[in-house]
């Protein structure tokens, strides 16, 4: 657990800035949010994705009681919200990594920028050692994502829930270790 200052920091990459979600962000995340292709491949996120869905995410981002998660809205300067990723606790015993993108911001490295810099503020404002991730065994992308920022397969693969596709899809473990 951290303070909230540490936990709600803001990050710059060289394209894009990883700041705390604020409830104006919210129209502009459910637009993006709701392509089935970007929630099917996320195990919470529902189909479809509403503007009350987002607004439901902000608020759990500004919760101050979940003390061992950091949540980051992803912005282009220019063109404002373009995803989202966060840390959250993995049940197991490490904090696990999250994000999406809308797919008009889709392969151009975006999320491996994002990623990149969420995993060296963990090590050094977290001081945080162990991150895993798991992506469904059908989204590639998001399994080179992972490598690219230094994730490693586990070897572990087990039926996680999508909420999206209302059925459980086989899911990659991966691990990263600062
Ligand atoms: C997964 C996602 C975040 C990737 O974002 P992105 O900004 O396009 O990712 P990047 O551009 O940094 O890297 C994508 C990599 O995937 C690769 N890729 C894309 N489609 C692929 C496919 N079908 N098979 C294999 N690799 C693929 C790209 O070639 C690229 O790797 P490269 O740089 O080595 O060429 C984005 O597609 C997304 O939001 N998808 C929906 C939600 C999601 O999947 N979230 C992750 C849940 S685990």
């Amino acid at each position: 657990m951290i303070d909230l200052q540490t936990r709600r920091p803001e990050l710059s990459t060289a394209r894009l800035t990883l700041r705390p979600p604020e409830m104006r962000d919210a129209p502009r995340l459910a637009e993006l949010a709701n392509d089935f292709d970007v929630v099917r491949m996320t195990g919470s996120m529902p189909w479809p994705y509403t503007l009350a869905d987002a607004e439901a995410f902000v608020r759990q981002a500004q919760d101050d009681a979940r003390a061992d998660e950091a949540m980051f809205c992803v912005e282009l300067p220019g063109a404002g919200p373009i995803g989202v990723i966060g840390l959250d606790p993995d049940g197991v015993m490490a904090l696990e990594a999250g994000y999406w993108l809308g797919r008009p911001y889709w392969a151009r490295g975006y999320a491996t920028e994002a990623l990149s810099a969420v995993l060296d503020w963990a090590r050094d404002g977290w001081r945080r050692r162990c991150i895993s991730a798991r992506h469904f065994a059908d989204n590639p992308a998001s399994g080179a994502v992972l490598v690219k920022a230094g994730f490693l397969y586990t070897g572990r693969v087990e039926m996680r829930p999508c909420r999206a596709r209302g059925e459980d899809v086989a899911s990659r473990w991966m691990i990263w270790l600062a």
